[in-house]
């Protein structure tokens, strides 16, 4: 056990080797880790009803599922760990930080935004298209929180519960990757003189590193990154296969017939991911070694394998045309 509540601190946790149960408690750990618990006056076993509620409401999605929650939240864990965040955030922060982690991705149907959107799904109807999934990820975590048996927040007065709740829904509509690019645009034009007694500087810090986090399984070793690529081509080739069943438009990227494991992961961690990394990198250096040396690991290994398929591929379009070419002389032969 003691083996296992160190090894959660790093992002080299396997998160593969546990049962529901088992990363239940171990999410129950970091709360009581980090003081929320006893530091907030939580009842612990609201703190428990309150995590198995949020088990219950995520759906058995190839990808978007209760581990991929645990896995954010456990590399939220980390970072708070490897940069001292407790050194230079509030605890509310902290709170907010990993309250927002576990909720991010509730009740997710497998079915992106832009499916909602074309396919005018109830919740695209309900939410204007605006964000339509991280609105209901927000909205599901705000009804959990209003029944009293999972109601983490009941010591909190009015004001402090609206500030938690301001800041849990931000960083929840953060997730959304259409607007990654104006997130991190906004971070970069801070980072230079960052402020952190300046509160929208530090608001915008934490939504990159719920960002950073939600698509970190690439800063894990290669043993542990590599079948979430392999759920996440699964959700992409469900949705593909019933955007073609339904006459919607297709992403070349999420089409069984032109995407492989390497095409999909080597602009993501050249284009998204390391500059991202390294742009958080400036306020805290040590995440060098620990996360974005993995990611240019995984970088150069991918760009291997691709190396690799697309040496098979000529090798398969090679023996394709000597096919050809020797039906059509033995055909001639017989003339
Ligand atoms: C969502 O799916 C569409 C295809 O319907 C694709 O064009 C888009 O890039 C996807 N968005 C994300 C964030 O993967
Ligand atoms: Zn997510």
């Amino acid at each position: 056990v003691c083996e296992t509540v160190e090894a959660l601190r790093h992002p080299t946790f396997d998160v593969w080797q546990w049962e529901p149960n088992e990363m239940l408690s171990c999410l129950e750990h970091m709360y009581n880790d980090l003081d929320l618990v006893k530091g907030f006056n939580m009842n612990p076993i609201t703190l428990k009803r309150w995590l198995l509620c949020i088990h219950d409401n995520y759906q058995v999605n190839p990808f978007h599922n209760f581990r991929h929650c645990f896995c954010v939240t456990q590399m939220m864990y980390s970072m708070i760990c490897l940069c001292s965040l407790q050194e230079i955030f509030t605890q509310v922060d902290i709170l907010i930080l990993m309250t927002a982690a576990v909720c991010h991705d509730l009740q997710h149907p497998g079915y992106n935004n832009t499916y909602q959107i074309n396919a005018r799904t109830e919740l695209a109807v309900r939410y204007n298209d605006i964000s339509p999934l991280e609105n209901h990820h927000c909205a599901v975590a705000f009804q959990i929180f209003s029944q009293p048996d999972c109601n983490i927040f009941s010591t909190f007065d009015p004001e402090a519960f609206k500030q938690i709740r301001q800041g849990i829904n931000t960083l929840i509509l953060a997730t959304d990757m259409a607007r990654h690019g104006e997130i991190l645009d906004s971070f970069k034009h801070k980072v230079d003189s960052f402020d952190f007694s300046d509160e929208e500087h530090v608001t915008c810090l934490k939504m990159v590193l719920i960002k950073c986090c939600d698509i970190s399984n690439e800063v894990r070793p290669m043993e542990v990154a590599e079948p979430w690529v392999d759920c996440l081509l699964e959700e992409y080739f469900m949705q593909s296969d019933r955007e073609k069943a339904e006459s919607l438009p297709v992403a070349p990227f999420m089409d069984r017939e032109k995407v492989t494991k390497p095409t999909a992961q080597i602009g993501f961690i050249k284009f998204v991911l390391i500059p991202m990394f390294e742009t958080v990198m400036k306020l805290f250096p040590q995440i060098e070694e620990v996360m974005i040396q993995p990611l240019r690991e995984s970088r150069d290994r991918y760009e291997e394998l691709k190396q690799i398929d697309d040496a098979m591929n000529e090798v398969r379009h090679i023996c394709l045309c000597l096919i050809v070419f020797f039906e059509d002389t033995s055909a001639s032969c017989y003339v």
